[in-house]
């Protein structure tokens, strides 16, 4: 037995993506933390640079909280109590306090009868979809969700598939008259925030939009929305695009892993949907839910979240996010401006994007660089992503050395 042969094959498509530029290569490796001093946020060191100080403006974790003693202390109180590891799938060997507990605060802070856990919000996706999505269903998808719901589409049986125009609701109306007569069932699907440019999808339209059609479907129109980037980081008190929009799906999937600094996913809604995905879900069902310690974690992100310092932490990475977006401005510099902590500099050029992530590198700044093919041909930008961890001094500096691009 040899792999020499697939080997062969494998070397040509690695070197193909390099050519075609979506190559990721080589991983940064975080070596060490220096913790934030005299009036600076953390800094990171990589291998390979000895002890230089890395500024990170490409990290999820938007709260900072993944750093924070709290999270830090109740993961050492529970992995003593409980394990590191749950030691196998929930309904056989692995359902612990946390998990139960977790489930219920993550219910009650959308306002849901009940939620599931699972490893990733990936894995969420990925299994909540194909469990609702029938051979009567029609699916009807944003053009530029998030990669989980489309692998999680193409793992379905739908009776058809429609894209509608990234957040337009006129077309995704059309989409749903289109749909009259062809299947039972619609479920519509959008992220809450589009990580690429921290825009948000209107789900007041949304849902208003779906009302209307509602009647012409037997099983109805299901909305599902994956708000990983919105939760805990938008809207007032960080229950996302659901807040800020003032809307509310049927089905509300997000991560563990980004504002919440632990790790794992979720799905919330009405209590029979979340018994049924419980018993239907494999990637529930053969798959090792998060740890013991990382639920009760996430239980302790949640109590910081709905107490007085989570709203100042709310508080501080929107006035983080303003300041980064009038300096650009100021700069001249071409931004989109939100209320999310993703902040796009548009660069509209390949090359030019390419020059700007390693300028900022050689400057001490990790920011990522989105350029084509991953983005069109003029749309290629840096997206800096703000996190309440950041100083007005951190921001500063990032403006600083922009200005001597
Ligand atoms: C919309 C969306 N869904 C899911 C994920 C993945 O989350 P997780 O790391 O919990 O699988 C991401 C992460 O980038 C995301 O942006």
């Amino acid at each position: 037995m040899t792999t020499k042969a697939l080997e062969k094959i494998l070397r040509v498509q690695l070197a193909e993506r390099q050519i075609e530029g979506i190559l990721k290569g080589r991983e940064t490796v975080i070596c060490g933390v220096k913790g934030a001093q005299d009036n600076w946020g953390p800094r990171l060191y990589l291998e390979g640079q000895g002890g230089k100080e890395f500024l990170q403006m490409n990290s999820n974790s938007y709260l900072g909280l993944s750093r924070n003693r709290q999270l830090i202390e109740a993961e050492e109180a529970a992995a003593s109590k409980f394990g590191t590891g749950p030691g196998g799938v929930r309904f056989i060997s692995g359902t612990y306090q946390p998990h139960v507990d977790l489930e219920k605060r993550l219910a009650a802070f959308h306002h849901r009868q009940s939620a599931m856990l699972f490893s990733a919000a990936y894995s969420a996706v990925m299994a909540v979809l194909p469990a609702l999505i029938t051979s009567e269903t029609i699916v009807i998808s944003d053009a530029l969700n998030h990669n989980c719901i489309i692998n999680g589409i193409r793992l379905s049986r739908p009776a058809a598939k429609e894209i509608y125009a990234h957040l337009d609701m006129g077309d995704l109306e059309v989409k749903l008259q289109q749909a009259i007569g062809a299947g039972k069932r619609v479920l519509v699907v959008s992220d809450g925030i589009f990580s690429m440019r921290g825009e948000y999808a209107p789900l007041d339209k949304l849902v208003a939009t779906c009302e209307r059609y509602e009647e012409n479907f037997g099983e109805g129109i299901i909305t599902l929305v994956d708000d990983s980037h919105g939760v805990g980081a938008f809207g007032q008190t960080g229950r996302g695009t659901e807040e800020y929009t003032d809307a509310k799906v049927d089905l509300l999937v997000a991560t563990l892993g980004k504002a919440l600094g632990v790790n794992g996913g979720y799905v919330t809604g009405s209590s029979t949907i979340i018994e049924y995905l419980r018993e239907t879900a494999p990637f529930y069902i053969y798959s090792n839910p998060v740890t013991p310690a990382e639920a009760a974690v996430a239980c302790k992100s949640l109590d910081i979240l709905e107490g007085p310092e989570g709203g100042a932490l709310l508080e501080r990475l929107r006035s983080l996010t303003k300041r980064l977006q009038v300096g650009l401005m100021d700069l001249g510099l071409e931004v989109l401006c939100g209320e999310h902590p993703i902040v796009p500099l548009l660069v509209r050029d390949t090359e030019k994007t390419a020059r700007l992530v390693e300028y900022l590198f050689q400057n001490s700044i990790l920011a990522t660089g989105l350029k084509y093919p991953v983005v069109p041909r003029g749309d290629e930008e840096i997206r800096f992503q703000v996190s309440a961890e950041h100083t007005a001094k951190d921001i500063d500096f990032v403006l600083t050395v922009l200005r001597q691009f």
